[in-house]
C-alpha cells in the first residue's frame, strides 16, 4: 500500500508493486540475459502474439519492453522464434478457440526445437479451468501466467528456462498496480496509456471482472509523467484506457474524477490529441460530455456501448441504465458537440432469453443513435458468469440472422453519415501514405474517419485542417483547407 506522497490522491486499498520488487525483477532480467548470451551467439528472437482488446495490446508492449531488456530481438515468424508468447483474450469463445488452435500448431516446432520456450498469458490464462486444460492437453507449453503476474515475467521466464518443471502462476488476488515496467511500443505516433485496471460492474455476460480483478486507478502524477514522456517523444494520439474510464479515481483519496484528469492532461503543453475508451453509460456524466466539448485536445469521439436497446434485456445484463437514459446522454452530447461528435458502440445480439421483439428494440436504437461505427457480437457463454446459467433457446443461426439485420442497417447509416460530411472541414492527424493514388496521404479525424488528400510526405506526423470534397464508400476524399 502507498500512503502519504505529499498531498496527492493515493490508492488506499490497492497493492502497488514496490520499487524493491521491481528491482528484483531487473535482477532476473539480467540473469536471463546471461543465460541467453551463453546459449546463443546472436540475439535470440521472441514472437509476441496478441489477442483481444487494447488493454492486451498495452500489456504486450510491456512484455516486449521486458523481453528487450532481457536481450531478445523480435520476429513475427513463430517458426524462427526461441520464445513464443501468446497474450490471450477470454471475452468470447471464438478468441479462445483460436488460441487453442494456434498453440496446438506449435507442438511439432517445439518437439523439433526443445530449447524453444512456449508461454501463454493474459485473460484466458487467469481462468483455472483453462490453465488446467493447458496442463493436461498441451504438455509442451512451458510457462502459463495470469493477468496479475505480468510484472514478474522476468522471474517466471528465468524459472521456466532453468527448471525442468513447467511453471504455472495464477495468483488469486484482486490485482496490483505496477509502475515503471519497461515498454516497447508498436507505433511511434499513436500510444496506449492505461489509466486504470479491472472492472467492478459484473455485467452478467462478461468474464472481465473475474480475470482482470477489481477497479484500481493509477495515480494522477504517474499518468501525467507517462503522458508528458509520450508527448516529448513525439506521440500525437494518446488513448487513455480502462474497462470503464468513467470510474477513474473513485478509489483514490481524495477522489479525482475522470473529467478532472482529462482537464489536467488537456492543459499540458504540446501538439497532441487525447482519446479514451471505454465509457460506461451507467457512469457517464453530463460533466464528462461538457469536458469533451470544452477541451480542445480531447477528441470528440465517444465510445459508449449500449449492448441492447431493450430495457428488460439491459436489466438482465445488469447494465444499470435504460434505453431512455442512454438516449438522453447521446442527445446531450450531440447538442454540445453537434456534427463534430462521433459515437461508436458495442452490441450483443442473442443474450439468453432475448426474443426477436426485444432484439427489434436494439435495431431501432441503432437507427436512432446513427453511430459512426458499431462493434457487434453474438452472445458467447462464459464459464462462471450468471448469463451462462440462463436458458438460451434461440439457435446460433437465428442469432446470426439478427446480427445481419443490424449490419445491413448500419451500412446504410454509415453511407448516409459519409454523405453528411461533404464540404466540412476537420482537424486531422496525417498518419501516412494513402491508397487512392501515389500522391495521396491518409489523415484521421477526431471521430476516427480517414480522409485522403494530395500532399507531400513532409506533412506526415502533423495536424492539418482538411476539407472533404467527395465522400467515397469507406474513406473521404479531401483537400488541405486554403486560408
Ligand atoms: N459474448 C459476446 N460479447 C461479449 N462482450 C463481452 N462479453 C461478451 C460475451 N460473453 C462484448 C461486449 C463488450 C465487448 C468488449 O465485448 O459488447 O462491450
Ligand atoms: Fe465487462 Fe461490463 Fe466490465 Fe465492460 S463494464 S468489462 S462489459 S463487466
Amino acid at each position: 500500500m502507498r500512503f502519504d506522497t505529499g498531498g496527492e490522491s493515493v490508492a488506499v486499498n490497492t497493492r502497488t508493486v514496490t520499487k524493491e520488487e521491481l528491482g528484483r525483477q531487473k535482477m532476473f532480467s539480467s540473469k536471463v540475459e546471461n543465460l541467453l548470451s551463453q546459449r546463443y551467439q546472436d540475439k535470440p528472437l521472441a514472437c509476441v502474439v496478441t489477442y483481444g482488446c487494447q488493454q492486451n495490446v498495452a500489456d504486450s508492449e510491456h512484455i516486449k519492453g521486458m523481453l528487450d531488456e532481457m536481450g531478445y530481438a523480435f520476429t513475427d515468424d513463430r517458426q524462427k522464434a526461441k520464445l513464443v508468447i501468446f497474450n490471450t483474450c477470454a471475452v468470447r469463445e471464438h478468441a479462445e478457440d483460436r488460441v487453442f488452435g494456434n498453440v496446438g500448431a506449435l507442438k511439432k516446432y517445439k518437439l523439433a526445437n526443445p530449447d524453444v520456450i512456449i508461454a501463454l498469458c493474459g485473460c484466458m490464462m487467469q481462468q483455472k479451468h483453462i490453465a488446467e486444460k493447458i496442463r493436461q492437453s498441451f504438455p509442451f507449453v512451458d510457462l502459463v501466467f495470469g493477468t496479475h503476474a505480468l510484472h514478474i515475467f522476468p522471474e517466471l521466464l528465468f524459472t521456466a528456462m532453468t527448471r525442468r518443471k513447467r511453471v504455472f502462476e495464477l495468483p488469486d488476488i484482486d490485482g496490483v498496480i505496477a509502475e515503471g515496467i519497461p515498454v516497447k511500443r508498436d507505433n511511434d505516433s499513436k500510444a496506449w496509456l492505461p489509466i486504470m485496471y479491472g472492472c467492478n460492474n459484473f455485467c452478467t455476460y462478461c468474464v472481465v471482472p473475474y480475470v482482470r480483478g477489481r477497479e484500481r486507478s493509477r495515480q494522477v502524477s504517474d499518468i501525467v509523467s507517462e503522458f508528458e514522456q509520450l508527448v516529448s517523444e513525439g506521440y500525437k494520439e494518446i488513448t487513455l484506457l480502462g474497462q470503464n474510464v468513467n470510474s477513474y479515481g473513485k478509489d483514490l483519496e481524495p477522489k479525482v474524477s475522470f473529467s478532472e484528469l482529462l482537464r489536467i492532461l488537456n492543459a499540458l503543453d504540446g501538439d497532441f490529441r487525447i482519446r479514451f475508451m471505454t465509457s460506461h453509460p451507467k457512469d457517464c456524466t453530463k460533466e464528462l460530455l461538457e469536458t469533451m466539448a470544452q477541451c480542445d485536445k480531447v477528441a470528440t469521439h465517444l465510445h459508449l456501448p449500449f449492448q441492447s436497446g431493450n430495457n428488460r434485456v439491459l436489466k438482465a445484463m445488469n447494465r444499470g441504465y435504460t434505453r431512455e437514459k442512454y438516449l438522453e446522454l447521446i442527445n446531450y452530447a450531440k447538442e454540445l458537440m453537434g456534427d463534430e461528435l462521433s459515437v461508436t458502440s458495442d452490441i450483443i445480439v442473442g443474450f439468453p432469453g432475448e426474443t426477436y421483439e426485444e432484439f427489434k428494440d436494439t435495431l431501432s436504437l441503432v437507427k436512432e443513435v446513427k453511430a459512426t461505427g458499431l462493434f457487434t457480437f453474438i452472445y458467447s457463454p462464459r464459464v462462471g458468469t450468471p448469463a451462462a446459467e440462463m436458458d438460451d433457446p434461440v439457435s446460433h443461426d437465428e442469432k446470426a440472422k439478427w446480427l445481419a439485420e443490424i449490419l445491413d442497417e448500419q451500412e446504410k447509416i454509415s453511407a448516409q453519415n459519409m454523405k453528411l460530411h461533404a464540404g466540412k472541414t476537420f482537424k486531422c492527424y496525417v498518419v501516412g501514405k494513402g491508397k487512392l493514388g501515389d500522391n495521396y496521404l491518409a489523415a484521421r479525424t477526431d471521430g476516427n474517419l480517414i480522409i485522403e488528400f494530395e500532399g507531400g510526405e513532409r506533412l506526415i506526423g502533423t495536424f492539418q485542417n482538411i476539407k472533404v470534397i467527395e465522400p467515397l464508400t469507406f474513406v473521404l476524399k479531401g483537400e488541405i483547407e486554403k486560408n
